[in-house]
């Protein structure tokens, strides 16, 4: 594998498509440029569990303006992939409140809206569950977990290491339902014309929604285009397709040539798009007097959807953050009547760092040792599950450099002892991981025409900017300037790219660029002519079975909290990060402090509130669901330490998407001890826990 030579990476170069958003040129799914639309409003079940009876479209279908209502009585047929989100309106079967069970097309938005106010849907209601008990009689053991891995692991014998340890944590910590809240919510623009398919999507990855599509409708992939060059965010929620991507396209096969549009509104990003799930941890911790971990157990309770398994992996992180003689992960799930839950930035380790990271901290006070040394001690030499060597793990160094950073040395570790002008003030730590792997499937294309390379990759710009350190990437391979580049991404017109997902979209479109731009200039040298071209696909890495390859960070935080009121406010939060080298600094702070902020969001505002009888999220908009705004983010500082890691890719770069908020809410509830003494294991973070 060759190393790039870096001369634009590692440098800021300014967002390629910043002026067209600051413009307002950039065009998202909603605004896709096309003629005459149809406006889709659906209409949504009323009911968690049940059974359509009846429909009555008539008044909506009298409406002037009116184009279609559609239902599952009309609905084309769609083939069965296996995925029962997306087969929309196919039956008269109701799995969550929320579903879609009709939708209405007018000549605009307000008629639509006014028609779906007046279809009349009866039902045949079953008794549901929607509220999440950990206790349920329904618990049972998924035989994988949301990001593939096994739910079940043990290393020896926790409960005896746990009986003869010197020192125990045994404590549960809980963390609520979160919706994702992206700037742009999802959106859907689709046309056909004839057999061919065009979708304007607010998209993860066009290449897996045309897959998807694809198979719903019996079409090959070439007769599926899909387009998303900019997208509000994503955080997980706009990787598949979700149901109102398809109910779009399926209601527009009723007006063939007529581009039909579907934009969610707020509400509805809390009811259709998938949510990270309630999960109840239970962590026992054992140690020795010196702190030398004898036992970590980490058992999982989660929610999950009766009709679609997903469970968060909350104890996926437990295996590999220390060493520990003895290990178990368990996870349980609770089949609920909901909407199905779905990936969140940093999917497990964002909740189940809360469990591990609060309980080491809580060890380290039953132990009188510093919580930044009882970690370096418990710091493992190999991946404790694998045995594997590590590529590259800093942990140590994110923690000793954060340390001096943050101003440790002096930390008084006793709580409630810094009472400042009314608010008691404390300060807190927590570590974390995240995988850095890169995902197969994807082609580079390198043309070159008039003195300009064009890079052609269906890679997905979600705000991160992708395409301006992929345009980086393939100038420093191609050793030219960046202005020589041209890439192209977000469309099916292009080669296929893997999704903006895992972490692993620049490490797996980098990959790949990479290995094109050695094949061009092995066949045309560094002066090519016009018309010369190559492509690769994306290669393996050779190291990936020798080696565990993981990003790990450190987290700070202070906390202050009112006397009286026990008002929780973060003056000052730091993470430092340990993620190889940092392809384009400005992008990676922007990006790593999204995720503190979002971890501090998560620790002290979001939580979504099912209403159990009726399966409803009562706090569905921004104004019921407080995420961290102005006024709530203080200073936020991401720095990182030097990182050499030759073998995770040709830019030696890990995934930075989503270890920023790993550990974050950990080290501000640690933080929220430390400043009064109340040990708060459930999330959010609210004032009465302190009164
Ligand atoms: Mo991320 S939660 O893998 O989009």
């Amino acid at each position: 594998m060759t190393t790039i030579d870096a001369r634009s990476l590692g440098t800021s170069v300014r967002r390629i498509e910043g002026p067209d958003k600051v413009l307002g040129t950039a065009h998202y799914a909603a605004e896709a440029p096309v003629e005459n639309p149809l406006h889709l409003r659906p209409v949504q079940a009323t009911v968690a569990r049940g059974t359509v009876t009846a429909i009555d479209t008539a008044a909506a279908e009298a409406l002037p303006g009116v184009v279609a209502v559609i239902t599952h009585e009309q609905a084309p047929r769609l083939v069965d992939g296996g995925d029962p989100e997306v087969l929309v309106l196919q039956d008269r079967t109701v799995v969550h409140r929320g579903q879609y069970v009709a939708a209405v097309l007018a000549e605009t938005s307000e008629v639509a809206a006014e028609a779906a106010s007046l279809v009349v849907v009866t039902y045949d209601e079953e008794a549901q569950t929607t509220g999440f008990d950990p206790d349920s009689p329904e618990l049972y053991a998924p035989s994988v977990l949301g990001n593939g891995q096994a739910a079940d692991t043990v290393v020896g014998d926790p409960d005896a290491a746990l009986a003869s340890a010197a020192v125990t944590v045994d404590a549960t910590y809980t963390t609520p339902v979160e919706h994702h809240t992206p700037m742009e919510p999802h959106a859907t623009v689709a046309r056909w014309d004839g057999d061919r398919l065009e979708v304007h999507e607010s998209s993860q990855g066009v290449g897996l929604a045309q897959q998807v599509l694809a198979g719903l409708f019996g079409l090959e992939p070439e007769d599926v285009r899909v387009v998303s060059p900019h997208v509000g965010g994503g955080f997980g929620t706009k990787g598949f397709l979700h149901a109102g991507s398809v109910l779009t396209v399926l209601a527009a096969r009723l007006v063939p040539g007529r581009p039909v549009r579907f934009a969610l509104s707020r509400q509805e990003m809390f009811q259709t798009v998938g949510y990270r799930a309630t999960t109840v941890q239970h962590l026992r911790l054992g140690a020795s007097a010196d702190g030398t971990l004898t036992a970590v157990a980490h058992d999982v309770v989660a929610g999950s959807a009766r009709w679609k398994e997903f469970v968060e992996p909350a104890g996926g992180s437990s295996r590999s953050m220390y060493a520990t003689a003895t290990l178990r992960t368990s996870h349980r799930a609770v089949p609920l009547d909901l909407d199905a839950p779905t990936y969140m930035r940093a999917p497990g380790e964002a909740p189940g760092s809360l469990g591990l990271e609060c309980a080491m901290d809580e060890l380290a006070v039953a132990l009188g040792i510093d919580p930044i040394e009882l970690r370096v001690r418990n710091e493992p030499s190999v991946h404790p599950e694998s045995g594997l060597p590590y590529s590259s793990r800093n942990l140590v160094a994110c923690l000793r450099t954060g340390a001096e950073r943050f101003g440790w040395a002096d930390r008084d570790p006793r709580p409630r002892t810094r009472l400042v002008d009314g608010w008691w003030h404390g300060t807190g730590v927590a570590a974390g991981t995240f995988p850095a792997f890169r995902m197969p499937g994807s082609t580079a294309n390198i043309a070159f025409s008039e003195g300009r390379y064009r890079v052609e990759i269906g890679a997905a710009d979600i705000g991160q900017g992708a395409r301006t350190v992929l345009t980086q990437i393939a100038a420093d391979a191609l050793a030219v300037p960046v202005d020589r580049i041209s890439v192209v991404i977000g469309s099916t017109d292009v080669p296929p790219g893997s999704i903006a997902g895992g972490s692993a979209g620049t490490a797996s479109w980098g990959s790949t660029i990479a290995e094109a731009a050695d094949r061009f200039r092995d066949k045309w040298g560094d002066d090519p002519e016009d018309g010369s071209e190559a492509d690769a696909a994306t290669p393996d890495n050779p190291w990936a079975e020798e080696l565990a390859m993981a990003a790990h960070c450190a987290q700070f935080a202070e906390v202050a909290v009112h006397a009286d009121t026990g008002e929780v406010r973060v003056p000052r939060l730091l993470g430092v990060y340990g993620v190889g080298n940092v392809l384009n600094p400005q992008l990676a702070r922007s990006q790593l402090r999204g995720g503190i902020i979002w971890g501090l969001s998560m620790a002290l505002h979001e939580e979504s509130v099912v209403d159990p009888r009726f399966g409803q999220v009562v706090n569905h908009d921004l104004a019921g669901y407080h995420i961290a705004a102005n006024a709530d983010v203080r200073d936020v500082e991401a720095i990182w330490v030097d990182e050499d890691d030759p073998y995770v890719n040709p830019m030696g770069a890990k995934g930075i998407g989503e270890i920023g908020i790993v550990g974050v809410a950990a080290a501000i509830a640690n933080a929220a001890y430390h400043a009064t003494g109340v040990r708060v294991r459930s999330l959010p973070i609210t004032c009465d826990a302190f009164l």
